[in-house]
């Protein structure tokens, strides 16, 4: 939602009404003035940045991503991830997409991402497409947006228009990637709350984009202490990704966080949480005698605000700290800075 469509509108009958000309135009200035104070961080992103400079961005991007989600259906899953640690570690400005080298450690081998994130290839990929039609116009943190927005709408979720115009940092940081600023698989509801608050998305945003694990696969390491020791957990559920996942072998095991319908974007996730069958402890805490139990019974049956919450809070995910106007550059790379 824009504070400016909401306000202009808004504001004049209401100042005609209530106020005498001198301070309402005293509080039109001021409203304006706190507006754009509130607005800055993201006052330059828009859904037709690129309208004139890349008209074909967004069909470029799409058949990208088409072609490498039917290579590979759990692609839309790990585009999707790479845009929320993106977005969650100096904001969504492509710092992940940054390589290491013997000069510069970056988010890659932090904790939540080392062996773990996928689909750089991918965005490389789409970037040198993207370059061939329209060189040096659009950033990487822009297409990873994009490209996680087509990934939901291939797999069967909502689809929203994408807000452009990010640039990509000069930098990356491996201490905020590894730093709790990503939630852990083993966090409670009120540390999964807080982590998100810190981002300025509420707890019905987190709970929403908590949906995306209606798709994609986890590893073993990440799920053995709660399929084996936590007792909010459905036992027969328990058992089978025991088998796959030994107390003391099989780190790298995957199973779907989905057990139902792992390629398809869709209310299950819920579902299961509601039959105690969240693959980790911090999905079952949203649904474990909490503050949260009733949303995630609504959605588990109303895949209609399920669809149109979660659009809503990637827009705002995708709103966190961009650089914009002369911050930051556009890679050439999405690997490493020009
Ligand atoms: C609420 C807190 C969250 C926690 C604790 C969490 C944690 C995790 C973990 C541990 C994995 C598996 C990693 C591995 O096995 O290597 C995972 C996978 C995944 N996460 Fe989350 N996540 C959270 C929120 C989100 C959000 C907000 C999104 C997207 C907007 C997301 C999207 C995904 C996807 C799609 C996968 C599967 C990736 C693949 O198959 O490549 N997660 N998450
Ligand atoms: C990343 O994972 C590999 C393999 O598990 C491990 O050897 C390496 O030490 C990890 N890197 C960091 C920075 O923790
Ligand atoms: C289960 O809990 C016990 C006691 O806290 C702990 O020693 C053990 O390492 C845990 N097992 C797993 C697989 O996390």
């Amino acid at each position: 939602m824009s504070h400016i469509t909401c306000c202009s509108s808004y504001l004049p009958k209401k100042m005609s009404s209530s106020y005498s000309s001198f301070s309402s135009s005293m509080v039109a200035v001021t409203l304006v003035m706190v507006l754009l104070l509130v607005d800055s961080s993201s006052a330059k992103l828009s859904t037709n940045f690129y309208s004139k400079t890349c008209p074909k961005l967004l069909s470029t991007v799409e058949s990208e991503v088409k072609s490498a989600v039917s290579e590979e259906k759990r692609m839309g899953a790990s585009l999707l991830r790479l845009h929320f640690h993106d977005c969650f570690v100096q904001g969504c400005d492509g710092s992940i997409l940054l390589d290491d080298t013997s000069s510069f450690r970056g988010e890659q081998t932090a904790g939540p991402n080392n062996k773990s994130i996928r689909g750089l290839n991918v965005i490389e990929r789409i970037k040198s497409k993207v370059e061939d039609v329209c060189p040096g116009v659009v950033s990487c943190a822009d297409i990873v947006a994009i490209a996680a927005r087509d990934s939901v709408v291939l797999l069967g979720g909502p689809s929203w228009n994408v807000k452009l115009g990010r640039r990509d940092s000069r930098t990356a940081s491996f201490s905020a990637a590894n730093g709790g600023q990503i939630p852990a698989p083993t966090s409670n509801l009120n540390t999964l709350i807080k982590t998100f608050q810190a981002k300025g998305l509420s707890t019905k945003d987190m709970v929403a984009l908590s949906g995306s694990h209606t798709i994609g696969q986890a590893r073993c390491t990440v799920f053995r202490a709660r399929v084996h020791n936590d007792t909010n957990i459905d036992s027969s559920f328990a058992r089978t990704r025991q088998g796959n996942c030994p107390l003391n072998s099989g780190d790298n095991n995957l199973a779907p966080l989905d057990l139902q319908t792992p390629t398809t974007f869709d209310v299950n996730y819920y579902k299961n949480l509601v039959n105690q069958k969240g693959l980790f402890h911090s999905d079952q805490e949203l649904h474990n005698g909490g503050s949260t139990d009733s949303l995630v019974e609504t959605y588990s049956k109303n895949p209609k605000t399920f669809n149109s919450d979660f659009a809503a809070a990637m827009i705002k995910m995708g709103d966190i700290s961009p650089l914009t106007g002369s911050k930051g550059e556009i890679r050439k790379k999405c690997g490493r800075v020009n």
